[in-house]
């Protein structure tokens, strides 16, 4: 149908507004920073979009034609639209999805939750906002380590103060029990994640342990002084992506004890490939549980319903989640290896590489230590950014440095994230001798 624009057609213009919220917006949005990471993937795209050579390893998301979702999921999304689920849904979830979720934790960790722990939402990122909010008020301390994933955002949004715990590869860029604790006597909220975005570090159980510990010995202490409580928000969506000996945990498993204080933020966008179906739960005590739910409910932040009912069928449909696993695991984890292949045999020609043996999510640590070295056409790599910048146009092959996940500049010389989600095998073949060419150029 051709629209017939109508002459008194009233005209917006693309700056409206600015001046306007420039002196009106609320604190916590002039605090807000757009992420750096969607700033680099752009880049990447305009160069792909241009015919570049490249292997694009920066975005943190899979693609549907190297990664497409269980056939069964599709399947029952398909189902599910057509018998008419279009609608809301209730708003701590479908009671089947909720009920598929408590079993589903229950087989694979060991962790029996009464229903009222559990709700569901709409992907990982609302369960992170839900726990931030429900435990910190604007000005207390939050503490998590650097590298990390989006973090900073959250402490921006709920206007807290923050302590930073830089990790290092002698960790996997993990922290430990140690390296926090002196951080946490006045802290709120602490948030770990494993397997970890962006290092694809996994954290050892004697460490998870550690953690559960220190949360009931930290608690009780707090118990007697009647000071207000410290959470672990306890983010697991890589939790079914882990390979070799690497095993993941909740510290519940190991230290019951520690239960009231852990909230877990969980979903089906990383270990079914399903980042855009959005869908994802909390769990933790039932309290928070339902806390959640008043205030994602205002937000509307409820996954799809089609996508609810399909998930609960997928998450009960045992034999094709145990053949689904084994195989993503082994398709992530033949990529993982082409790439630590190809940079252990840089390392052996002697060039500055380093990385970090895959240990799970879709990411390697890889360090390219070149500051300080000249590009044929003599421009010195001064930086973090200048190194990232210079392997993406000389050797097509495009990471996120750890700066991006608030790692401090100095102190990460060289580390970034390789992420396979969006990259076949081939390309990452290819991208190998593209390297060596690009690092052997340099002087
Ligand atoms: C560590 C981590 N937690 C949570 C999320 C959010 O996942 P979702 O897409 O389900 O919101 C991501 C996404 O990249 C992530 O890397």
């Amino acid at each position: 149908v051709d629209t017939v624009l109508d002459p008194d057609m009233i005209q917006i213009p693309a700056d409206c507004g600015a001046e306007a919220a420039e002196r009106g917006l609320s604190v916590m949005a002039k605090a807000m920073q757009a992420s750096s990471i969607l700033t680099i993937a752009n880049q990447v795209r305009a160069l792909k979009a241009a015919g570049a050579d490249l292997a694009d390893l920066t975005v943190g998301d899979f693609s549907s034609q190297q990664f497409p979702i269980p056939v069964e999921l599709r399947q029952g999304i398909q189902d599910a639209l057509q018998n008419g689920d279009t609608n809301y849904p209730p708003p701590a979830g479908m009671p089947e999805l909720r009920e598929a979720v408590r079993e589903h934790v229950k087989r694979t960790q060991n962790l029996d939750y009464p229903l009222e722990s559990f709700t569901i939402v709409s992907g990982g990122r609302p369960a992170l906002y839900a726990a931030y909010r429900l435990v910190v008020d604007p000005g207390d301390l939050v503490v998590f380590p650097v590298p990390s994933w989006n973090n900073h955002n959250y402490g921006d949004v709920c206007q807290v103060r923050v302590q930073t715990v830089p990790c290092h590869e002698d960790t996997a860029f993990q922290p430990t029990a140690a390296m926090l604790r002196p951080h946490l006597s006045e802290a709120r909220l602490f948030v770990l994640n494993t397997p970890q975005n962006p290092s694809g570090g996994v954290m050892p159980k004697a460490e998870v342990e550690a953690f559960g510990h220190l949360l009931v010995e930290e608690n009780e202490r707090r118990i007697q002084i009647g000071a207000k409580p410290l959470y672990l928000l306890y983010d697991q969506i890589y939790r079914s992506i882990v390979f070799g000996q690497h095993q993941h945990y909740s510290p519940v498993q190991l230290v019951p004890a520690c239960a009231p204080y852990v909230i877990h933020s969980d979903g089906i966008s990383k270990g079914y490939c399903a980042t855009g179906l959005r869908c994802g739960w909390i769990f933790g005590p039932p309290i928070i549980a339902r806390k959640t739910l008043a205030l994602l409910t205002h937000v509307g932040a409820w996954a799809p319903k089609p996508v609810q009912v399909a998930t609960a069928k997928w998450l009960n449909d045992l034999p094709a989640q145990e053949a689904w696993h084994k195989d993503l695991d082994a398709r992530v984890m033949e990529r993982l290896t082409v790439l630590s292949e190809g940079m252990a045999a840089l390392r052996d020609e002697g060039y500055p590489v380093d990385f970090i043996e895959p240990q799970g999510a879709i990411y390697l640590s890889v360090r390219f230590n070149l500051v300080g070295r000249k590009t044929a056409e003599g421009k010195l790599l001064e930086n973090n950014e200048d190194i990232r910048n210079y392997l993406t146009e000389a050797a097509g092959f495009a990471l996120v440095p750890f700066a991006a996940f608030g790692a401090d500049e100095a102190d990460q010389e060289g580390w970034s994230r390789a992420s396979v989600g969006a990259a076949s095998v081939e390309q990452l073949h290819a991208s190998m001798p593209r390297l060596r060419e690009a690092l052997a150029s340099l002087s």
